[in-house]
């Protein structure tokens, strides 16, 4: 008897140890596959398409794949990629990917102004540009997927946020070019 509670208790023990540990290898090996595109250093491996995630706000993140996996962001290529994963794992991905660093690359030069249109931006993707929730990071993109993404806005490609068409909607597209070499500079 005493026996058996003992090992009773070892067992729970051993359990209460290994679990969170193999969910956080499983974790772990799911963003061994994110690395194939996002970087294995963060950088993408083509970032004129792919997005930076590493540090990136985890609200933002764990938004967005929330919304490639319910189809509220269409994309071909990161719908199919999540929708077997599970929600509680896509927020365990994304905090995963917003505790890494945010990869530090040799900007081009800054351009000497701020462009127009662009101070209003700073209410919700803060004074540098750097995110808060629940706005992304912007500073450090590529100028090529920020116009892409603020064109996808615009032109209601892209629709799941209520504010960001509006505001995309009203500047011209060579606004939203020079906003996003500028944030690209960053
Ligand atoms: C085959 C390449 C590929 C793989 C693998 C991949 N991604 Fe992506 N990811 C992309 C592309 C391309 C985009 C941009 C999608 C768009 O703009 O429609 C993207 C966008 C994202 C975004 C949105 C970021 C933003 O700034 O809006 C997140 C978050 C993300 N991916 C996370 C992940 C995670 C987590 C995994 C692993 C489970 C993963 N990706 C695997 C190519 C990939
Ligand atoms: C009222 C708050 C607010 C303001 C003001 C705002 N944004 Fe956003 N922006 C957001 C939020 C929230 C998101 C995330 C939307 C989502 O869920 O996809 C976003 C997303 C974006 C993205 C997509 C980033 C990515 O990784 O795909 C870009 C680019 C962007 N904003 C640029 C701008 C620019 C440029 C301005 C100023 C002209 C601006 N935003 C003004 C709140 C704001």
């Amino acid at each position: 008897m005493f026996r058996d509670r003992i090992f009773g208790a070892a067992v729970i023990a051993i359990l209460a140890a290994v679990t969170p540990a193999r969910a956080q290898d499983d974790i772990a090996a799911k963003a061994q596959a994110c690395a194939a595109c996002h970087g294995q250093n963060g950088v993408p491996i083509d970032p004129k398409t792919i997005p930076i995630i590493w540090g990136q706000q985890a609200s933002y993140l764990y938004k967005q794949l929330h919304d490639f996996h319910s189809g509220d962001r269409p994309s071909p290529v990161m719908a199919p990629l999540v929708k077997e994963i599970s929600l509680p794992q896509l927020r365990e991905l994304a905090n995963y990917f917003a505790a890494k660093t945010w990869p530090v690359a040799t900007p081009p030069a800054p351009p000497p102004s701020a462009p127009e249109g662009i101070a209003m931006c700073k209410a919700c993707h803060q004074q540098n540009f750097e995110g808060g929730q629940p706005a992304p990071r912007l500073a450090g993109l590529s100028s090529e997927y920020l116009a892409a993404a603020m064109r996808a806005f615009a032109d209601d490609q892209r629709t799941n946020n209520g504010d960001m068409p509006k505001f995309m909607k009203a500047l011209s597209e060579s606004q939203r070019d020079a906003i996003a070499r500028y944030l690209s500079a960053l």
